[in-house]
């Protein structure tokens, strides 16, 4: 699929159904996170990658939204420690912007693969944690379940026009 035709499909599924993806299309994708760039090539990104039905029940659980997330097939959830990237002269952390371009190369390799995503950043951390079992260290910043749509949404649209947000050389 074109590039453009990727970011264009890209929306978010909350509904999926009960088939596995592929382990081929699931390593890449992760493959694609794994080649995003990140604060001086620091690559703090880690991704668990759940399927046992136990765990994504805990996972749906901890995220404690939406009944039919639930039904995901699977989950990928992105964590870093504050210590796996970088700061910036003006004092800005950049690991939740690396959890966010990583995870971002995974979400539209997913729609190139014809699987369904949703960004989740509404969930209780000390329980995804817990559930999974993450390290004292790593902050949460990521979850999505991985499946098929059930029903193929339209291309996004609900945006602000190109007007209101681009600027050309000053604010
Ligand atoms: C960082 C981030 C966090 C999000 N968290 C949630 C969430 O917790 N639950 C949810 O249903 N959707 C969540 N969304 C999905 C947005 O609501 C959705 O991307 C937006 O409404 C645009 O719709 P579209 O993705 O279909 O283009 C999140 C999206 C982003 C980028």
């Amino acid at each position: 699929m074109d590039f453009y035709e990727v970011v264009k499909k890209r929306r978010s599924y909350r509904v999926f159904k009960p088939d596995m993806p592929e382990d081929d299309k699931v390593n890449r994708i992760l493959e694609a996170a794994r080649l995003a760039p990140t604060w001086a090539n620091m690559q703090g990104m880690h991704y668990i990658v759940v399927k046992d039905p136990e765990t994504v029940k805990g996972v749906w659980k901890a995220v404690g939204q939406r009944k039919k997330f639930a039904e995901a097939p699977m989950y990928v959830v992105g964590v870093i420690s504050e210590s796996g990237s970088g700061t910036n002269t003006n004092g800005i952390k950049y690991f939740p912007l690396d959890c966010g371009i990583c995870f971002e190369h995974l979400i539209l390799a997913a729609t190139a693969e014809g699987l369904a995503t949703c960004w989740i950043g509404w969930f209780n951390e000390t329980k995804v944690k817990k559930v999974l079992e993450i390290p004292e260290d790593f902050r949460v910043m990521a979850i999505t379940p991985l499946g098929y749509p059930v029903k193929e949404k339209g291309e996004v649209i609900e945006r602000k026009p190109i007007e209101e947000i681009v600027h050309y050389d000053k604010f």
